[in-house]
This record gives C-alpha cells, sequence and structure tokens, in this order.
C-alpha cells in the first residue's frame, strides 16, 4: 500500500540535525521507506513481528518543504525468515514525478515475546524525563483512588498528587517503565527540603509510591524500593502510609521496615498518617 507524505519543517534535515538546509532530510527519508515496507509485510503469525535489519538507500533528490512525496514498497525476495524489499520514493512540485530515492530494506521476521527478552530487561527504572511529568501525577491519582479509595476532591490531595513538575525541582521522581509503558512511580526527598514531611536530619523520606492497578502484585513497587535503596546511600529511609492503606503497610513491612508509632501524624484532622522507617545497612 503505497503512503504520501507532506514535507514539513520538522522533516528537513536542519530540524533532524543531519544537515544544514531546509529539505527532506535523509534519515526521514529512510524512516518513511522503512514504514512502507511495514506495509509490505507478508501476513505473520500473532505472535511475530519483524524488525529492520538493513538498509541500503540512495537519496537522489532533494524535496523542498510542502513537496508530497509517495512511497511504496515491494516484497522482492523471501527466504524463512528474511525479507527483502525494493523501495521507492518520489515527489511531484510541479515537473512531473521525480525519484528521490530508491534501494532496498531487509527486515527478519522475529517473535515478538522472545525478541524483547532478549533486548534487555522488561522493567527500567530512572529518573522522569520533563515530559514525562504530568503522566506521573495522573499514574499518582490513579493509584491513590483505586489503592486505598481515595477520593478525587479529598482535601485537594489530588492536587498535590499531581504538582509533579514543581516537586521536580525539589525532589528525585523516580519512574518504573514496562517495555516503555509508565508502570509506577516513587519520589525520593532529602531530609529538610519542603517536601519531606516527616524525615529527621540523616534520613531519606520517599513519597507518592504508585503503580497503576492493572499492573499490580507484580513486583513493580518492590523494584523501585530497590531503587530508592540503591540511591540512598546508606541513610535511614522512612515514609508514611495513611492509616487502613494495608497494600503499602504489607510492602514496607516485607520489605523491612517497622512502623514507628511515636512519630505517627495527623497533618490534616481526621487524616492519620503512620510512620515506616528502615534504618541503613
Ligand atoms: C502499594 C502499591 C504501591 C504496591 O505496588 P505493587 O507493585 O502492587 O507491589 P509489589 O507487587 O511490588 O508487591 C511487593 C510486596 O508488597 C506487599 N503487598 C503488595 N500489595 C499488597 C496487598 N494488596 N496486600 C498486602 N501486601 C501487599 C507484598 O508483600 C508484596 O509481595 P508479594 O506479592 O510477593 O506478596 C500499590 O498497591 C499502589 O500503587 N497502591 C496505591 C497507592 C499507594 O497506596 N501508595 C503508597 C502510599 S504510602
Amino acid at each position: 500500500m503505497p503512503r504520501s507524505y507532506v514535507v514539513t519543517s520538522e522533516d528537513t534535515a536542519i530540524a533532524l540535525g543531519s544537515g544544514d538546509v531546509p529539505v527532506l532530510a535523509t534519515p526521514r527519508v529512510i524512516a518513511w521507506l522503512e514504514a512502507a515496507t511495514v506495509d509490505a509485510c507478508p501476513d505473520l503469525a500473532p505472535d511475530e513481528t519483524s524488525v529492520g535489519t538493513r538498509v541500503d538507500i540512495e537519496h537522489l533528490a532533494a524535496s523542498p518543504v510542502g513537496a508530497r512525496v509517495d512511497t511504496a514498497a515491494e516484497l522482492v525476495h523471501r527466504d524463512g525468515r528474511l525479507l527483502r524489499f525494493a523501495v521507492t520514493a518520489q515527489h511531484d512540485v510541479g515537473q512531473g514525478p521525480v525519484l528521490v530515492a530508491q534501494g532496498q530494506v531487509t527486515r527478519v521476521v522475529v517473535r515478538r515475546e522472545p525478541f524483547l527478552a532478549r533486548v534487555g530487561p522488561d522493567l527500567v527504572i530512572r529518573e522522569a524525563l520533563p515530559d514525562e511529568l504530568p503522566a506521573v501525577g495522573e499514574l499518582r491519582v490513579e493509584a491513590y483512588v483505586a489503592g486505598y479509595g481515595m477520593a478525587e476532591e479529598e482535601v485537594g490531595y489530588a492536587d498535590v498528587l499531581r504538582d509533579v513538575v514543581r516537586q521536580a525541582t525539589q525532589a528525585q521522581i523516580l519512574v518504573a517503565l514496562r517495555r516503555g509503558e509508565l508502570v509506577g512511580t516513587v519520589t525520593i526527598v532529602p531530609a529538610g527540603r519542603p517536601l519531606a514531611e516527616v524525615a529527621q536530619p540523616g534520613e531519606v523520606e520517599f513519597r507518592f509510591m504508585a503503580v497503576a492497578p492493572h499492573a499490580w502484585r507484580q513486583g513493580i513497587a518492590q523494584a523501585l524500593m530497590a531503587a530508592v535503596t540503591d540511591r540512598s546511600a546508606g541513610q535511614t529511609l522512612v515514609c508514611s502510609v495513611i492509616e487502613g492503606n494495608e497494600p503499602a503497610a504489607g510492602l514496607y513491612l516485607a520489605h523491612g521496615f517497622t512502623s514507628i508509632p511515636g512519630r505517627d501524624h495527623e497533618p490534616v484532622p481526621g487524616v492519620r498518617l503512620k510512620v515506616f522507617t528502615r534504618p541503613a545497612g
């Protein structure tokens, strides 16, 4: 199935950093041609997909912004799992069709799950990127509402949970990504920072631990706890849990935390928070 694109300023060599002229960038042509090979793939089994392994393209003519570029791919060779496609791109800017690029793309059919398993760990824990912060806020609210029945409108707490962009200036926001999907988050706040509710000097507090409900009981919070431990540089960890939040209490007790009733607090009348700590070491 041929695909057509209109070259925009986002597709130029300048925009992609592949040159300094405002014409269609070679990497963009290659991406469009590879997309054409995805369309031209023969039917695969439900657990299969294909991945690009070799690209051999000549970029022959410059397409200006505004030009329409038509791409096409044809399967010309198949050898077991290997698929080879002939690809072309052409534009017409008023003087008839011009061949913009041509060549071959090779793809290999793979089984999706084993392929992804080989690529790397399923779960990546790292600091959130700036453009992920709003989604972190939504994930927190979703988890807290589903987790212990926090009402969204409850004393503005949902606003606190969504206030991630500001919090990122004073704390470390970690995310758990499973195959690229945001499934969990936790926030690390050193003692003395405004976001720290209960940390005493020498303690590291973590807050807003949240896992997407569809991913509960799959070890995501456990992995986030391990990341918090790694980053706490041997200091005592501390957190607060709202009374009655059994999953969270269960999580921390399972990870060597103990409840310290003497430090329990009630920041808002009726909202009783239990403090859990785990000494360094
Ligand atoms: C609490 C929460 C973060 C746990 O996340 P999770 O990814 O499901 O937890 P894990 O799968 O890593 O569980 C690790 C351990 O915690 C304990 N645990 C987790 N969920 C539990 C539950 N519902 N009841 C009892 N213990 C639980 C268990 O010991 C579990 O180990 P196991 O599954 O081998 O028995 C998740 O339920 C959540 O997001 N809740 C809403 C938000 C929230 O309450 N955050 C905490 C604020 S303090």
